[in-house]
């Protein structure tokens, strides 16, 4: 049978493509996980009775505990979701993110060359590599124009992952994601941030509760969104091509966090909702009837910020024969229906 690590199978998309893997292919999966004083496996707590998958222990920072894992379990494909993956944090920990994010990639790809060599490797690149962009949508031939520490460390990483292919004839490729979420986000983005948010208020304002508005950064910004389960069918098309090539997914729309915020409060179904925005910039404030719901706070700003992302996933769509299958609308649905569910 043939052997994947999976990294970042803690996370919302690396715990997608192990699914994946178990359904639909007969390969057997190592799931590597990084040490934590506290364990995070409810998102793959489920997949631990299965035989085709195991945890292994690998530390991005930690060249011994790649190589080791590399070298051991000689993998036949090696998908690399793990990376520090909060952009906002990445100006307060940039060393951080260029060690996990590039040098993470660089480890993982020397070790692979030395091991394995027939290795299929994906690195999980980022439309943030596209920055502050000069034209819309973003295709595979747009110029790397970080803005952000994480940027930069994901087109670093590109640079390697094109220089072992050239180098040593290496199946290896950094498709372009843009942004994806799901029920599994991490509640630092900001989609998740609005949705757990809006639960809350919701179960408030329904009981006869006080709360306190969702604070939000830059409202206007402008991002292509898409289910993250519907990325990892791509990744893996992408591993069977005959030849390795960079692809970029996509929904191929793009919508402001303020309409993100709309959408969920409308999903959210809250009784005799009546909403309305006030104020512009800092002082943008939404209402439900007299009390805000959503206030602006310049914290949850950014050093410098990219503005709109707008992929154009047409590649993808022709040579993988691939298509999304959730819509935006339905994306938010689902994440404002799963929180309150929580709740
Ligand atoms: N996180 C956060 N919190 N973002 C906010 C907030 C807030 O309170 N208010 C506004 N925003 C804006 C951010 O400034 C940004 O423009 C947008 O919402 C999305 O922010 P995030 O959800 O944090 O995601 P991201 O776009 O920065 O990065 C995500 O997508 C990339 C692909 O484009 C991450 O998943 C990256 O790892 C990924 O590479």
């Amino acid at each position: 049978m043939k052997k994947a690590i999976v990294t970042g199978v803690t996370g919302q998309v690396g715990s997608y493509m192990v699914e994946f893997l178990l359904k639909f292919t007969n390969v057997e999966v190592y799931g590597a996980i990084r040490r934590l004083s506290v364990p995070n496996h409810q998102h793959i707590e489920h997949l631990k009775s299965n035989p085709k998958f195991h945890l292994v222990e690998m530390d991005l920072g930690d060249e011994h505990s790649i190589n080791a894992c590399i070298e051991e379990i000689k993998p036949d494909y090696f998908i690399n979701f793990a990376a520090n993956s909060f952009v906002g944090l990445s100006w307060k920990m940039p060393v951080n993110h260029f060690q996990n994010n590039t040098m993470g990639v660089l480890h993982q790809l020397e070790s692979i060359r030395k091991h394995c060599p027939k290795c299929r490797y994906y690195n999980a690149g980022s439309s943030e590599e596209f920055g502050d962009v000069i034209y819309s949508p973003q295709d595979l031939e747009h110029p790397s124009r970080p803005r952000s520490p994480y940027g930069a460390s994901k087109v670093a990483a590109r640079q390697i992952v094109k220089v072992w292919r050239d180098s040593y004839d290496l199946f290896a490729v950094q498709g372009y994601l843009f942004n994806h979420e799901s029920e599994r986000r991490g509640e630092e983005f900001v989609t998740r941030k609005i949705t757990k948010g809006i639960a809350k208020i919701k179960q408030a304002i329904e009981s006869g509760n006080g709360f306190e508005p969702i604070e939000l950064g830059n409202l206007e910004a402008q991002r292509d969104w898409s289910h993250a389960e519907d990325f990892v069918r791509a990744v893996w098309l992408m591993l069977k091509e005959d030849k390795p090539k960079d692809y970029l997914l996509a929904s191929g729309e793009t919508h402001s966090v303020k309409e993100f915020v709309d959408l969920a409060f409308k999903y959210a179904e809250i009784k005799e909702a009546e909403y309305h925005w006030t104020g512009s910039g800092e002082e943008e404030v939404l209402y439900f009837k007299d009390k805000p719901v959503v206030k602006v706070n310049p914290k949850f700003y950014r050093p410098a910020e990219v503005e709109l992302l707008l992929g154009d996933p047409s590649e993808a769509q022709k040579d993988l024969n691939w298509e999304k299958s959730v819509s935006f609308d339905s994306l938010v649905r689902r994440m404002i229906t799963n929180d309150i569910e929580q709740l």
